[in-house]
């Protein structure tokens, strides 16, 4: 099912982002359970909106884990209807299924049909089969990352297309926005998309949680210097950030908005090799759809990641045009709504009215360097249900 590839480990890995040493857990598995806690060890660098790690581990015995989803819709605007969490659950149990693999296990997932959305659960099974060969992807799960910064503008090869086309089908299609026009109109979406992230209140509070001031890395948030900015707008953004006041009169006095959205929104959207959109077949509908998504998802970054390729998520343009197209306010800032609706017209121009119907997950790719600053995870004992973390 996975990908097979001539890159050879060393090639791929040469570029990977830099990690640091990540604290041993505190206390260890019991014999029988040593397998599938390896495999949650590793499976738990699947990535998730804003770091946010939506999940906790229930470990039943040695065939048997209830992943227990959570999502943040309550208070992140960007998690609309939880799907974002939805997704990066399926993410995680795709790097499960992958991850599996290097012990010589088979995985098979099943969502308990009585939980409700905001609290989706998984019963994962086990089974040791002799017939299962280490999937190559393994290699790339941990460091697959994000990086912010610009990219070389060379885009990608037809071979780098297939396989990454190949990662999501049949689920998905890949639709590609590359060469210098196309970019230049994603820059331009990305930089009117990027505005309602900056002058909305409801973003604000947001943004505010989840950056990790003065960091390289973080456990449990997006560490400021994975941002993608210089250190002089770091500090300014810093500062503003103190208070929504602040930030208001910033984007009123100081051409706010202007400055951080060219260096985060409309630069890098130009220095990459290719804009991509995965496309569903038909327009997601619930969470087992969403669970899809995000296995294709994360099956093409870490093709990406396989191939030497940076990529980087760009889900803010289809979350504010569904907010438009279903007609959902989403914010108490005037004119929030009407900016949506452009939002979703200009993405439709750009990328196709039927990628902001069947977009599950949006961003760019290219050749880059990996970046020394990334999210790092909460220590698997805080994820396990039942050890040291939440009961
Ligand atoms: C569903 C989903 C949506 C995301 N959206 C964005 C995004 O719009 N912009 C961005 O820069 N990163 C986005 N990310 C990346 C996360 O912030 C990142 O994966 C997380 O902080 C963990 O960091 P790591 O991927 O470097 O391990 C998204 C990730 C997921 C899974």
């Amino acid at each position: 099912m996975y990908l097979q590839s001539s890159l050879t480990p060393s090639q791929s890995l040469a570029r990977m982002p830099v990690i640091p040493a990540v604290s041993a857990p505190t206390r260890g598995p019991s014999g029988a359970t040593v397998q599938v806690e390896a495999v949650l060890e590793l499976a738990r660098w699947a990535p998730s909106g804003d770091n946010t790690q939506p999940w906790l581990f229930e470990v039943l015995d040695a065939e048997h884990v209830v992943v227990h989803g959570s999502d943040t819709r309550d208070h992140c605007v960007y998690d609309l209807d939880g799907r974002p969490s939805q997704m990066s659950i399926g993410a995680l149990i795709e790097t499960v299924a992958i991850a599996a693999t290097a012990q010589g296990l088979r995985v098979s997932c099943s969502r308990r049909p009585d939980t409700p959305d905001t609290h989706p659960c998984f019963d994962l099974r086990f089974v040791s089969d002799p017939t299962v060969q280490r999937d190559p992807l393994v290699d790339a799960i941990q460091p697959r990352s994000v990086q912010r910064r610009p990219y070389s503008t060379n885009g990608l090869t037809a071979l780098q297309k297939s396989m990454l086309e190949a990662s999501v089908a049949p689920s998905h299609t890949v639709r590609w926005i590359e060469g210098r026009s196309a970019k230049l109109a994603m820059a331009v979406l990305l930089f009117r998309s990027a505005r309602l992230r900056l002058v909305t209140p409801e973003a604000y509070r947001v943004h505010r949680d989840v950056i990790e001031w003065d960091a390289q890395f973080s456990a449990d948030r997006v560490p400021d210097r994975a941002l993608g900015v210089n250190q002089a707008m770091l500090n300014l953004m810093r500062f503003a950030m103190h208070s929504w006041e602040r930030v208001q009169f910033f984007n009123r006095f100081l051409a706010g908005t202007w400055m951080p959205r060219i260096q985060m929104d409309f630069l890098p959207a130009w220095a990459c090799g290719a804009h991509f959109a995965l496309l569903s077949r038909r327009p997601p509908l619930g969470v087992d759809d969403s669970i899809e998504a995000g296995r294709a998802m994360q099956r093409f970054w870490l093709t990406a990641t396989h191939l030497g390729l940076m990529l980087q998520p760009e889900m803010t343009p289809l979350i504010f045009a569904r907010y438009a197209r279903e007609g959902r306010a989403f914010s108490a800032s005037p004119g929030a709504m009407t900016a949506a609706g452009e939002v979703a017209d200009r993405m439709g121009r750009v990328m196709g009215v039927d990628a902001v119907d069947r977009g599950a997950f949006m961003g760019r790719i290219g050749h880059a360097p990996a970046p020394q600053s990334r999210s790092l995870r909460k220590d698997l004992n805080v994820l396990l249900r039942g050890r040291s973390g939440p009961a």
